[in-house]
């Protein structure tokens, strides 16, 4: 239900405040050229996951679901001098992809690209007792994000950000008989997120040149309260 308007106004808003540089414009090229799909954030999505980060302070950020490191560039470039970002891609091809895309940004440095299952390496950071993380990005398939967020929760500390994306699907949220696997998924996050007393939550819808969609926002609480 994507509207003329309504890419019109975020094409207005993006040439305002995200416009998008040749680094990222050949990250939405590579997708195609490489036949993978144009699943990316907007840009100014990719520009509200730095204002995020810039609230936070974010130092230490963490993504599911690299795709072609269109988010990723956006998440790395709003780091400070000593960040890092930690990017999670299941599929060798989209992380090969993503790796040229990030090396041509020149966030080389600061990004790297963790390949495997996202769950399996969240319960390895978990065991490992990483340093929490201070924005967490989940983006990957959808049916887990329920595991995906208590895993996340577990690599947090009080005042973690932790984002969703396409939790409200054009919508089809609101369908109690879905048989969509995606959209079942989103559901039950959406259900264990309104009962999670570790987090204040909130879901922005977003509309634009992308489908109908949201983002879940979590801040992790303080212990105790
Ligand atoms: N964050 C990206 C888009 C991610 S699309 C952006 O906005 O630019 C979702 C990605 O999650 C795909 O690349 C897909 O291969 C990956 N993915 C799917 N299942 C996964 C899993 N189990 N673990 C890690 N990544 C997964
Ligand atoms: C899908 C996944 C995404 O991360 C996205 O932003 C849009 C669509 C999908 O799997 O359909
Ligand atoms: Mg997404």
């Amino acid at each position: 239900m994507t509207t003329k308007l309504f890419s019109e106004v975020d094409k207005y808003i993006s040439d305002l405040l995200a416009p998008e540089d040749e680094a990222l414009r050949s990250v939405i090229k590579s997708l195609d050229d490489e036949g993978l799909p144009q699943y990316s954030v907007s840009a100014n999505q990719g520009k509200f996951l730095q204002v995020m980060m810039m609230a936070c302070g974010a130092r230490r950020v963490l993504e599911l679901g690299t795709l072609g490191g269109y988010s990723t560039i956006w998440l790395g470039r709003a780091l400070p001098a000593d960040g890092s970002v930690i990017t999670i891609e299941v599929d060798e091809h989209h992380a090969a992809v993503a790796q040229r895309n990030i090396d041509r940004a020149g966030l080389s440095q600061k990004v790297s690209i963790r390949v495997g299952r996202a769950m399996d390496i969240l319960k390895s950071m978990i065991a490992e007792e990483v340093v929490p993380f201070d924005l967490i990005f989940i983006d990957a398939d959808k049916p887990p994000y329920t595991e995906y967020f208590e895993a996340a929760l577990g690599l947090s500390r009080p005042g973690t950000i932790i984002i969703c994306d396409n939790v409200i699907r054009e919508g089809k949220v609101l369908d109690e008989h879905s048989t969509d696997e995606r959209v079942m998924g989103v559901q039950r996050f959406n259900r264990m997120l309104a009962g999670n007393t570790k987090v204040t939550a909130t879901i922005l819808t977003t509309i634009g040149g992308k489908e109908y969609d949201g983002m879940a926002i979590a801040v992790v609480n303080p212990t105790g309260s």
